[in-house]
């Protein structure tokens, strides 16, 4: 059986990523495997064309695929999107249709589902019969009971794949959607701009982009307040993140381009919007390099902008694992939720009336009490594995582990001296029956209690 390891970490071989590939190669020696190191050499694959084709001639000859990827911001590294729309673009489904194929990520588990399920949809998209795939936390081989559970996976998918019969319970549809056209709706006039707050709106819109376009003006038509676009087509972003950790201890990421200056603009904005068109089911790998490099800000959420929004061009609510990472970007950069607009609507008419309802609800807020959604799972969870990740790697991120500090973002139970020992008596008194059953006749007497109490003092 012929193995094709896609790997989409920008460390390639020196990576944590192919650690686990390798150990495959260990534990199957009866397989071949080779390995195309995909994010190493994606300014080659977009350029060299041949080279491009090569690539094309050994996925042909795979008899299986395994995409291989560290989940980078909640998706896959802007290398391997890029990668995954250059298939797309240059007939990649007809060398790939059939086959079967699985995904195998390290991660610190933030948002690796999501990294999982496009990477699931998109080789649906492509023809391939997608096995579900295995989402390591990155030390997970360094233990027996990690290793075990990655060997079972692939004994169970190799299992599967020489049954030819991929066993799985779940179907991904295809998107359908016919784009609405926005032209029809007319442009309102320009509201006089007031510049006591500033918006800053990202955007890879290119010309084509109409809907995208037709969105941003009838924002910035209506909207009161100054807008600047940074746009991604015009600025220099020479390279997506590569994970060197060099800007762990708060120095400036090694690329010398533009998008220090671009997200020195964003950081200072009071409302900040994202704006994208869908690349087949996320934003585009232009965007997505972009997205990416704001690791070097670490884990820390740096933005001094209270409202945060995303306008979409594309088909969103067929794509909840998309959908899903912009509310929670939202919550775990602690923002307000603006919105998240997009133009699915077959009529253009709520689609434009979605907009002024965004920018109606931003001019409310700005004067009224600047309050704040509380955080959902989304934004709860992901900041607990923050908070755990920065406290576990301190040496390295110091720069996470000192804002963290100074901000008191290690707020660990176990930390809570009032916590620990109410809960330690209660966990005492539980051993005493004739306690047991008091404290058990009056549970939500006692739950209620502190909230009686607030009420009454506020009342
Ligand atoms: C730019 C960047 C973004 C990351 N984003 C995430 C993330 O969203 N979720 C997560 O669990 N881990 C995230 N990580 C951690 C990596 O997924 C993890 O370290 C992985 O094991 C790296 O694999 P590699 O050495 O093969 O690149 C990120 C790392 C980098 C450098």
């Amino acid at each position: 059986m012929n193995i094709l390891i896609l790997n989409g970490s920008p460390h390639g071989i020196g990576g944590v990523t192919a650690q686990y590939t390798k150990y495959l190669e260990i534990k199957f020696p009866k397989y071949r495997f080779q390995t195309i190191e995909i994010a190493k050499k994606i300014n080659k694959l977009e350029r060299d064309i041949d080279y491009f084709n090569v690539t094309l001639q050994k996925i042909e000859i795979a008899d299986v695929i395994i995409w291989a990827f560290p989940v980078y911001t909640m998706w896959v590294p802007s290398q391997l999107k890029l990668f995954i729309e250059l298939l797309f673009q240059r007939n990649g489904k007809k060398v790939l249709e059939g086959k079967i194929a699985t995904g195998i990520s390290s991660s610190a588990n933030f948002y690796d589902h999501t990294a999982h399920d496009y990477i699931h949809g998109i080789s649906v998209d492509l023809g391939l019969r997608y096995v579900r795939g295995f989402s390591a936390e990155m030390r997970d081989l360094l233990y027996e009971h990690g290793r075990n559970n990655f060997l079972g996976f692939a004994k169970d998918f190799f299992w599967k794949v020489e049954k030819d019969n991929i066993l799985e319970d779940r179907t991904i549809p295809a998107i359908n959607w016919i784009p609405a056209d926005l032209q029809k709706i007319s442009s309102p006039k320009v509201t006089d701009k007031d510049g006591s707050k500033r918006i800053i709106i990202i955007s890879d819109a290119s010309p084509e982009d109409y809907n995208l376009l037709k969105m941003l003006e009838l924002f910035e038509r209506q909207v009161s307040f100054i807008v600047e676009r940074i746009e991604l087509n015009n600025i220099e972003i020479k390279g997506g993140c590569v994970g060197c950790l060099r800007c762990g201890n708060g120095d400036a990421c090694f690329y010398k381009d533009d998008y220090a200056d671009a997200f020195e603009k964003v950081k200072n904005a009071d409302i900040v919007i994202y704006a994208g068109t869908i690349k087949d089911r996320y934003y585009s790998a232009r965007f997505k390099k972009f997205i990416d490099r704001y690791f070097s800000n670490g884990h820390r959420h740096v933005l001094k902008a209270g409202l945060l929004g995303h306008i979409v061009s594309g088909p969103l609510n067929q794509l909840s694992p998309m959908r899903e990472t912009l509310e929670a970007h939202i919550e775990v950069t602690h923002c307000q939720r603006l919105g998240v607009v997009s133009d699915e609507h077959p009529d253009p008419e709520v689609t434009a009336k979605n907009i002024k309802n965004m920018v109606q609800f931003l001019e409310h807020w700005i004067v009224s009490s600047q309050w704040q959604n509380s955080p959902t799972f989304l934004g709860v969870g992901g900041s607990k594995i923050f908070r755990d990740l920065v406290y576990a790697n301190r040496g390295v991120m110091c720069a996470d582990y000192n804002f963290y500090k100074k901000n008191k973002l290690l707020n660990f139970p176990n930390k809570n001296f009032f916590n620990k020992l109410g809960s330690r008596i209660l966990l005492i008194m539980q051993h005493i029956p004739a306690i047991q059953k008091k404290i058990k006749g009056n549970m939500n007497n006692n739950r209620l209690k502190p909230y009686r109490k607030i009420l009454k003092k506020i009342n």
